[in-house]
């Protein structure tokens, strides 16, 4: 049974509770993130744990814990369920003020809740299911217009998945205007001939923690990297396509709603570029 962390305490699963007026579960008015763990270590917490203050602070969320008890919560958590591959899952939430109301609470009556938990993935990191690649298929971005914020309004993302899965593809991409926006767990990637392009920042779609080293790392790698939008069909006559995201790392994608891209399998510069990714972000791991 794996051990969770909730408000304080490390606790056996079925042990660790939260109030029914939690308003993450009433409101959804929460925040979260997920870290991705390789050979025990974390990739990227200075990262996740920046967006974190970020999606903290944009909410007016009070935040439960300083950053440095942060890490060594997830070092706990790695360390007590032996996580070698895997994820650590962390979610604060706005807390349970005892009754239903649309107005925020006092923080200082109503302390934010937090709970922590490990996924193992044994060979998270390896390559065969890159080398296969994932098939998408583009659907509407109906979501709202503050997807920067990384908050637990995951029911779009989960109904793109369904409607992926009953077209027999793996993932959603999401398209607004035209363009792409992202993918429903994931940022979203075209090359063409040896540049790759990516959106640009801004409140249409999360900032990547992935995103900003796979970036950094083609950089300097002499890559060429174009940031800008990218419509469903250009991506269509793409030499590549990929994802990222930390529990995907990067990930070819091979099809884009029927089309077979390239050779059909994953392509050299997004497999190259999930090497590299993989390579310098466990040598930064801590
Ligand atoms: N998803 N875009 C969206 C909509 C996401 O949900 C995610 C992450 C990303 C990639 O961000 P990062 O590189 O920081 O993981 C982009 C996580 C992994 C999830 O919901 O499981």
């Amino acid at each position: 049974m794996r051990t969770v962390y909730v408000n304080g305490d490390y606790l056996p699963e079925d042990q660790a509770t939260v109030s029914i007026f939690d308003r993450g579960f009433l409101m959804a008015d929460g925040v979260y993130e997920v870290t991705s763990v390789l050979g025990g270590k974390l990739i990227d917490f200075a990262g996740h744990s920046r967006r974190l203050t970020r999606s903290l602070n944009e909410l007016d969320m009070a935040s439960p814990v300083e950053m440095d008890e942060l890490l060594e919560i997830h070092r706990q958590l790695v360390a007590r369920n032996e996580i070698d591959e895997g994820l650590v899952y962390l979610q604060v939430t706005r807390g349970a003020p005892g009754d239903r109301d649309f107005v925020f609470p006092d923080p200082e009556t109503t302390p934010s809740t937090i709970v922590l938990f490990t996924q193992a993935k044994p060979g998270l990191a390896g390559d065969v299911a890159a080398k296969k690649g994932i098939k998408v298929i583009s659907i509407e971005d109906i979501r709202w217009g503050r997807r920067d914020i990384k908050t637990v309004q995951l029911l779009y993302p989960s109904m793109g998945k369904m409607m992926a899965k009953k077209a027999g593809a793996d993932d959603a991409w999401l398209v607004e205007d035209g363009f792409v926006t992202e993918g429903t767990s994931n940022n979203a990637y075209i090359v063409k001939g040896g540049k790759i392009i990516t959106r640009a920042l801004s409140s249409d779609i999360l900032h990547g923690i992935t995103r900003a080293a796979v970036l950094r790392f083609a950089k300097e790698a002499q890559m060429e990297v174009e940031e800008r939008s990218f419509t469903i069909d250009e991506a269509k006559t793409a030499d590549e396509a990929f994802v990222t995201s930390a529990s995907s790392f990067v990930m070819p994608v091979v099809e884009i709603d029927g089309v077979t891209l390239g050779s059909g399998k994953g392509g050299p510069l997004a497999l190259r570029l999930r090497e590299i990714y993989l390579d310098e972000s466990r040598k930064m791991a801590e």
